[in-house]
């Protein structure tokens, strides 16, 4: 496995791997690497020649208040992971190296990208498409692997692929759930022992929602309601949001009469969590 640093070291490689005619899967990740990390790993692997991994704790997508600093960062066990699940390039690049000084240019999702975590977390979304689209010009994947759990952020991902006619395939994959059914997360490990069972609850109430849809209930707010209620039961800091969307424009459904997706933002002591269900 080769450990890249510079992006123009990347580029050359990959101009090489591609003229041998080999296709490049593309994983792309912040590091702290989890099961749900080595699922896209491992699909990648079976679905192309090579395998990129990226590890980069990317700062525009921080808000000033939010946790850059303190985000976990242990290179020496991503890269442990990353040569057991297969990956044969590690591109680890440093902030000066991706931004460097004088950069003035980003690229901009304006209309999926202002609600739900949008709207909490201005600027968030503009960070994750102008390193994302870096990065796709850096790796040149010909697929690029993301996980579910973060929905938003695939779903725009997908439309500025679409809307920037991008050369590269993206594949969401299934989020992977600890035991007890909580949605792996390289956050999950600041929460304490109280929180942590607390935390059950997302995927549990839309577990319940599910069953309600399925058993008849089509009225959204109603849906609405008995989440709020089943997750209110928790020791709680706090819910974002509980909604329930169209799964391509995020727009809010009243009725459910088709596919959707019902998309949870909770905090649990100092942590937000993220977790959805696509109803079908
Ligand atoms: O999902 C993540 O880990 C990040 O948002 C991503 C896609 C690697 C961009 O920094």
């Amino acid at each position: 496995m080769k450990i890249i640093k510079k992006p123009y070291k990347l580029t050359a490689r990959i101009k090489a791997i591609k003229k041998n005619g080999k296709t490049v899967g593309f994983v792309p990740t912040m590091g702290s690497l989890h099961e749900g990390h080595i699922s896209l790993i491992k699909k990648a692997r079976k679905e192309n020649e090579i395998v990129v991994l990226s590890i980069f704790v990317n700062p525009t997508q921080f808000g000033p208040k939010e946790d850059y600093k303190k985000y976990p960062r242990n290179f020496s066990r991503d890269k442990a992971i990353a040569k057991k699940a297969g990956v044969d390039i590690v591109f680890a690049p440093s902030a000066e190296n991706m931004y460097p000084e004088g950069v003035s240019t980003c690229v901009e999702e304006t209309n999926l990208s202002k609600i739900l975590e949008g709207a909490i977390r201005p600027g968030h979304f503009k960070g994750v498409t102008t390193v994302v689209l870096k990065l796709f010009n850096i790796v040149q994947p010909d697929i690029s692997y993301f996980g579910q759990k973060d929905y938003q952020q695939a779903v725009i991902i997908k439309k500025m692929v679409k809307d920037l006619n991008l050369d590269t395939n993206i594949k969401v994959l299934p989020t992977v759930r600890e035991k007890d059914s909580l949605a792996l997360s390289s956050r999950n490990i600041y929460l304490n022992q109280e929180e942590r069972k607390s935390a059950t609850i997302l995927c549990h109430s839309l577990t319940s929602a599910k069953k309600l849809i399925e058993n008849g209930l089509t009225n959204t707010e109603e849906v609405k309601k008995k989440i709020r209620t089943m997750i209110k039961k928790e020791k709680i800091s706090g819910i974002d949001y509980i909604e329930i969307r169209e799964l391509e424009t995020l727009q809010p459904v009243k009725k459910i009469t088709g596919k959707v997706v019902i998309l949870l933002a909770v905090r649990i002591g100092k942590v937000r969590l993220l977790d959805n269900m696509i109803i079908k």
